[in-house]
């Protein structure tokens, strides 16, 4: 027999689908800066935060509610190359497909954006920027002072790295929006929300306030560690429940699970 507890650990399976955005305090506050800043004219808008604090999907939302309002254009990871960074980006803008083996031409390219200055809006959204190098991004800055092109370059960053202090994200083009980490308060609604969305009604109300506060504590409020611990969990919870259901309480989680998902992980040790 199925477990009750698969369809709850499937639901934290980690992916970037818009079908299952959540609205929540900060994502919301996100979303209104950056639409804020994609109003304004002439910015290049730089998005960051630590890996798994919802860039991707932030970046999704946004294409997705306002493509019938705007061109906005989501680019994924990056190209592998240059040129073909390049043919990708030509299309969107021309509107035409250049033939595989041709280079763009990169200061016709620039010449033809300055022409579509008053006349047409692009917004591209260059997810994992990180991964391009100084000289694209020299380049990608170039086509946004056509003010035809704007540019939302999405960057992780990592501990022992202050972006914004580097040289190159100085400079006043740049409005930047951070992402932080969820709030206890944000992270149970995310939680609660992503199980009821598969009306799980009863798992979601299995876990109490002090698991919640305990779950925070081990993620630190990051969305991806939180979809790893509760994937975890209920993985241990759907064993016990198919094989030791005397170990499963259904109205509540018991706090060793939590804790022997978190030891699993790595969050704590013995
Ligand atoms: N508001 C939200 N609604 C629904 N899911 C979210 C939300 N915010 C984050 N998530 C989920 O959290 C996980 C991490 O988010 P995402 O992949 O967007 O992070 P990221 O900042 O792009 O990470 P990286 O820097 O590693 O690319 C994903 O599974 C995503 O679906
Ligand atoms: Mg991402």
């Amino acid at each position: 027999m199925k477990s009750r507890y698969e369809a709850a650990k499937n639901v934290f399976i980690d992916s970037v689908d818009i079908d299952d955005y959540i609205e929540l305090e900060s994502s919301v506050i996100a979303y209104q800066q950056l639409q804020h800043s994609m109003d304004k004219p002439l910015k290049m808008i730089l998005l960051f935060g630590r890996p798994g604090t919802g860039k991707s999907i932030l970046l999704n939302r946004i294409a997705e509610k306002l493509k019938h309002q705007k061109e906005i254009h989501y680019f994924d990871t990056p190209a592998v190359s240059e040129k073909e960074f390049f043919h990708k980006l030509f299309k969107v803008l021309t509107k035409k497909d250049l033939p595989k083996n041709t280079e763009v031409n990169f200061s016709a390219l620039v010449d033809f954006c300055k022409n579509l200055r008053g006349k047409r809006e692009i917004v591209i959204l260059l997810d994992e920027a990180q991964m391009y190098g100084a000289e694209m991004m020299e380049k990608i800055r170039l086509l946004s002072d056509s003010r035809a092109v704007k540019f939302v370059v999405s960057l992780h960053k990592t501990e022992d790295e202050d972006l914004i202090a580097k040289e190159h994200f100085q400079s006043r083009i740049w409005e930047v929006i951070e992402l932080k980490n969820a709030t206890k308060q944000d992270q149970t609604t995310y939680i609660h929300k992503k199980l009821l969305k598969k009306n799980l009604f009863e798992i979601a109300n299995s876990i109490k306030d002090k698991d919640m506060k305990l779950i925070h504590t081990f993620t630190k409020g990051n969305f991806r560690e939180c979809n790893k611990l509760l994937f975890t969990l209920f993985e241990i919870c759907e064993y016990y429940d198919k094989n030791e259901p005397s170990k499963i309480n259904y109205e509540q989680i018991p706090q060793r699970i939590i804790e022997m998902a978190a030891l699993k992980l790595g969050y704590i040790h013995v």
